[in-house]
């Protein structure tokens, strides 16, 4: 067992923040588990085995017995709150609305997103701020198509989005923006079980909605709310098609870690994780792990054939809307560039507010120009 110091809870370097810090790279060469203890805002330091390596990682979060257990606030309807056989039930109410079908039915109404905050950032003029004309507007306009938020209110939701995840946003702000979202989304599932939309939401309440409690449906609501949109926009860098776009999933790793706890011992190769522990399984370090020393996978190439990652994750909680957000990314950049060729920041690229200590990767703000 290898027992070293504490490592910061994303694992990202302070210098670059692309990249894992210098820790995470040693333990993808340790022939032990490595246990590090990990400082986290949310849950206070804890003792976790960190994995690093792309094997590990994929092979750990298929492991029945790795669990969220309590590595996660609980949160009623969030995917991420349940383990197991309820977690299966919950899941397989939502499958069938995130489908690749799906994705490219909502292609429209991406565009529609997508040029209406490029109409914005146009209009805003250099100095536009893309995390908030662009990143942020784009996820939250598609949550409204998914939900079925009417048109007369998407304003209004809109703004409470963005005040809601603003980090300019007063703590208190944010607390009293979250309980009236939390209202909004308990009324708009009061109305889809009066009348069932053709929407997520609406076929949930359809479908199933004499086995899920009311705040169980506002949870499903509150979780793609958050799930589908922080994500995406913390995915902001410049470059276009599908290749493009997997390379910048490989490389940002917006989903930075997965934290999880055995609920059972778990072998991993020779070595074993066991029963109780935490485990941090780093996205960042993995996807740019080939298993050999090839340092050139920790370079965006845009151009390089498609390289394997886990940006979505793997198992049972693998992203469920990883065909909406390949979809939203494929749609939003190419335009962004089109409209925009000349596009720049307005401000060096060390100065940018990077969000390295954030389980969501990203920066707050985007200055830019053309
Ligand atoms: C670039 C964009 C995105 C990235 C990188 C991403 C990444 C991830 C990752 C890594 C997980 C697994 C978490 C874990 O195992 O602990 C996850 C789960 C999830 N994602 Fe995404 N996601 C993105 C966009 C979206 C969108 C657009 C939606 C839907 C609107 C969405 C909905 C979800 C849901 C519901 C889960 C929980 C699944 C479960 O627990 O069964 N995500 N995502």
């Amino acid at each position: 067992m290898t027992e070293s110091g504490a490592i910061p809870i994303a694992g990202r370097a302070a210098e670059c923040p692309f990249d894992p810090v210098p820790e995470l790279y040693e333990a993808q060469k340790d022939e032990e588990l490595r246990r590090v203890k990990v400082p986290s805002p949310m849950l206070g330091e804890f003792d976790a085995v960190v994995l690093a390596r792309y094997e590990d990682v994929k092979t750990v979060l298929a492991d029945g017995a790795l669990q969220m257990g309590g590595s996660m606030p609980y949160q009623a309807g969030n995917l991420l709150s349940y383990d197991g056989p309820e977690h299966t039930r919950l899941r397989r109410m939502l499958t069938g609305s995130f489908t690749a079908r799906r994705a490219r039915e909502l292609k429209p109404q991406i565009m529609g997103a997508v040029e209406s905050s490029l109409d914005e950032v146009e209009k805003a003029g250099p100095g536009a701020d893309l995390v908030q004309l662009f990143c942020t507007p784009i996820p939250t306009l598609v949550i409204c198509e998914l939900l079925g938020v009417p048109y007369s209110d998407r304003e209004e939701f809109q703004r409470r989005t963005q005040v809601a995840l603003d980090f300019d946003t007063s703590r208190e702000e944010q607390m009293r923006q979250a309980a009236e979202m939390e209202a909004y989304m308990a009324e708009l599932v009061a109305r889809h079980s009066e009348a069932p939309g053709d929407n997520v939401l609406g076929r949930v309440v359809r479908d199933f909605g004499d086995q899920l409690t009311d705040t169980e449906l506002a949870g499903i609501g509150n979780m793609l709310l958050i799930a589908g949109h922080e994500t995406i926009a913390s995915t902001d860098d410049p470059s276009a098609t599908d290749g493009a776009v997997e390379e910048l999933l490989r490389l940002c790793a917006p989903a930075t870690i997965l934290p999880r706890q055995a609920a059972g011992n778990i072998r991993v190769g020779d070595r074993e994780i066991e029963e109780g522990e935490r485990v941090v399984a780093s996205v960042l370090a993995a996807n740019r792990d080939l298993g050999a020393d090839d340092e050139s996978l920790d370079r965006l190439d845009v151009r390089r054939p498609p390289q394997r990652h886990l940006a979505f994750g793997f198992g049972p909680h693998q992203c469920l809307g990883q065909q909406l957000a390949r979809m939203e990314l494929r749609v939003a950049l190419p335009e962004l560039f089109r409209r925009f060729p000349t596009l720049r920041l307005t401000v060096p690229h060390e100065e940018l507010d990077y969000r390295t200590n954030a389980l969501v990767f990203g920066v707050s703000s985007l200055p830019a120009t053309w």
